[in-house]
């Protein structure tokens, strides 16, 4: 349909359809529930389905999945509409469809954006099979709890990798840039702005309360960044932020998405969120809540038909909506044009058949499964020497196919490849038994082996939406477990599968070697034997520090400076009854490579305005593996106006280094990378020093002075 044709439409709308193509339902509205086609992902919050003319107004429905159910819902709803305009088909595919990948933050843990940008390609196609044309991800909240149950979603604790890599998923998406999108690309949606990780003890949907400082530099960051790359939807936060419910947020909606983040797209409400602006209690009934959630500047609303039940009156309050309404309803037209849906509002539901789980999907599912793992500890335990004959995996998750990670979207888990599945098909000689206890491995199996694995973790379903945990330790038989497998005095390591950081100072000492599997999606179990066997090394650096215990959170690696560091004293910032830092910090991840940095130069002891500073070393993979080595470069500003945090993430590359060989690596520091918020919220900096960290957080590996042209005096 050619854009005037758009425009005439709009005009012959009602004002009832337009409140329609501002709502969102379930499909059920429709066709009555349809058992594996269907998800709900909050509570219900209507009374009965929707009936008569209004459910011909509707813009778009939720949770429905399948070629069949999407064309079937999209039938019945185009055959009754008067105006012929299909509807959008949204769903949370946030680490694949049919076809899972790893868990988000087990990708971050790639930091590769080639990586992510692939995964979400890939997501798309089999979405768009489908019949689905809005996807709800990337999730780029920020965050330092790992109570919070969504932070397996989420890119873990850096601002800037958050953001980069939900630019890159969304990219993925969309697969066109500058906010267009293919024929075969989804829209992307941006969640959950703003803020949503910070809450409070990381209880889910719980209050959120920070400084603006706090916001523009960390927690609004990720989106800030991840916003250039034109995501066509942003969905608010359920949360509150400092006293005010998001969705009820003319501040967050306007001043800051709008106005300061340049966000010209739709804006859609979580699950029920309009309505519980009455739960949160700023509405005294659904439409105050329907009038505060409009004015703020939401555009669609999801499951709740509030807007619809009461636009009539609101509009008499405030007749200038009229305007933002139609400007709303434009952009979702504009999309659904650009989606091709006018000409071809149904899928094929044989090609649905042909895209999803084909071979280069769950090949590539495979390598960023491997590119995740993090290998946290190796007392040269791995890989598994070739001379073992016999492997014993024991465990709750030694034979289990559940490694698909929470919202596993349309996977299955008969699709997936457990462990010792992975194991015995790479390698037909050895001999795989596995057990879930060690109670049930025959006497003569625990002798014959000679290798032992322990499978252990945390469920998929104790983690993800409204799954915030106080026990963030691995359960006690699991930790049994382990001590008895060491009695056995046989070699052994240890796999671990969680949808987040988990607390192991108690038993670390008990594990010669860790590898962290996160939840690897449907090719886990042949992904995680190329990495034990060595076939391939780990190469995943975490994106979120592992606390010793679970009271050490919130933990993150660029705390600010204070008064008193933590020292040996009892006058310092520290818990006494525990070693200071995390037991596994941001950054940390080892190989089998045995890599060596060398030659470290920095051009410049001097950087002034305009100018750049290049860091350059070389990387020399002293193995035989062809890895991907991730390079991070933190500083230091020594002394600053307002407080700076001890290190800053400034730069990370990923850097393919082929077997045997040395690769030059350059980083690039500006100027307006030093930059920070002075006291008026204005990016700035002054002259002084700075240090240079190169993946070591403790020891610089340089330093350079900031100064201006007229000789600038410090802090002056
Ligand atoms: O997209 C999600 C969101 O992340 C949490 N609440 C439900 C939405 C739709 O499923």
């Amino acid at each position: 349909m050619n854009v005037e044709n758009i425009q005439t439409l709009l005009q012959e709308m009602s004002l009832k359809e337009k409140i329609g193509q501002l709502t969102q339902i379930t499909g059920e509205h429709y066709v009555g529930k349809i058992d594996g086609e269907m998800v709900e992902t909050g509570p219900g919050y209507w009374d009965q389905l929707l009936e008569g003319d209004t459910l011909y107004t509707i813009g778009s429905v939720i949770g429905v999945s399948s070629a069949k159910a999407t064309n079937m819902i999209q039938s019945a709803y185009l055959e009754k509409s008067r105006l012929k305009i299909p509807l959008l088909f949204m769903h949370d595919a946030i680490h694949g469809y049919k076809t899972i990948f790893p868990i988000p933050l087990a990708l971050s843990c790639t930091w590769d954006e080639g990586i992510l940008e692939k995964v979400a390609a890939h997501t798309a196609s089999e979405l768009r099979a489908a019949g689905i044309t809005v996807n709800f991800s990337p999730m780029v909240d920020l965050v330092r709890d790992a109570r919070w149950g969504r932070v397996m979603e989420s890119f873990g604790e850096d601002h800037l990798l958050s953001g980069n890599l939900g630019g890159a998923m969304i990219k993925g998406y969309q697969k066109d840039s500058d906010g267009k999108i293919s024929n075969e690309g989804v829209a992307a949606c941006l969640k959950h702005f703003a803020a949503y990780g910070a809450a409070i003890g990381g209880k889910d949907y719980n209050t959120v309360d920070m400084s603006m400082r706090e916001f523009f530099e960390y927690y609004g960051k990720p989106y800030e960044i991840a916003l250039k790359d034109k995501p066509k939807f942003v969905m608010s936060s359920f949360n509150t932020f400092n006293g005010i419910p998001v969705t009820a947020s003319e501040e967050m909606m306007k001043d800051i998405l709008r106005d300061r983040y340049q966000f010209e797209d739709i804006v859609i409400s979580d699950w029920g969120a309009v309505a519980e602006l009455q739960n949160h209690r700023v509405a005294a009934n659904g439409k105050e809540a329907a009038e505060l959630a409009l004015t703020a500047g939401i555009d669609i609303e999801m499951v709740s038909t509030l807007y619809l039940e009461n636009y009539q009156e609101i509009l008499t309050k405030h007749p200038n909506l009229l305007e933002d309404i139609d400007a709303a309803v434009l952009k979702i037209l504009h999309l659904k044009n650009e989606l091709g849906l006018f000409e071809n509002p149904y899928v094929d539901e044989e090609k649905e058949k042909q895209v999803i789980l084909n071979e280069e999907f769950l090949q590539f599912s495979k390598e960023a499964a491997k590119k995740s793992c993090v290998l946290l500890k190796n007392e040269d335990m791995l890989p598994i020497p070739k001379n073992v004959k016999n492997v014993l995996i024991v465990g709750p998750f030694a034979k289990t196919k559940e490694l698909l990670g929470n919202w596993p979207c349309k996977g299955s888990f008969d699709d997936v490849i457990s462990l010792p599945e992975g194991l015995q098909s790479l390698d037909g000689a050895l001999s795989v038994k596995s057990y879930e206890t060690l109670e049930e491995c025959p006497q003569n199996e625990r002798v014959q082996s000679d290798y032992i694995i322990a499978a252990v973790g945390e469920r998929w379903d104790l983690s993800g939406e409204g799954h915030s945990s106080v026990h963030i330790e691995l359960e006690d038989k699991q930790q049994e477990l382990i001590r008895e497998i060491k009695r056995l005095n046989k070699p052994y390591v240890c796999v671990c599968f969680s949808g987040r950081p988990l607390a192991l100072q108690n038993l670390i000492d008990d594990i010669p070697a860790l590898l962290w599997c996160w939840y690897p999606g449907t090719q886990a179990g042949a992904a995680i034997a190329e990495l034990l066997t060595g076939k391939d090394t780990p190469s995943g650096k975490l994106t979120m520090s592992f606390p010793r215990y679970s009271s050490q959170v919130p933990i993150y690696y660029n705390e600010y400076s204070s008064g008193r560091p933590a020292n040996d004293s009892s006058y310092s910032s520290r818990y006494q009854d525990c070693e200071v830092g995390p037991l596994f910090s941001f950054g940390d991840g080892l190989t089998y490579t045995n890599t060596k940095y060398s030659d470290i130069k920095i051009s410049n002891s001097v950087l002034k305005d305009g100018e750049e500073l290049t860091i350059s070393f070389q990387v020399e993979n002293q193995s035989s593996y062809e890895y991907s080595e991730i390079v991070i470069l933190y500083i230091e500003d020594l002394v600053s106006k307002v407080v700076r945090p001890t290190r800053e993430m400034k730069k990370y590359k990923v850097v393919h280094v082929p077997a045997h060989e040395t690769v030059s690596v350059e980083l690039t520091l500006k100027v307006e990378d030093l930059k920070y918020l002075n006291n008026s919220l204005q990016p700035s900096i002054e002259p002084g020093t700075f240090n240079i960290y190169i993946n070591d957080l403790k020891q610089p590996v340089g330093t350079f002075n900031y100064e201006v042209e007229t000789i600038g005096v410090r802090n002056s």
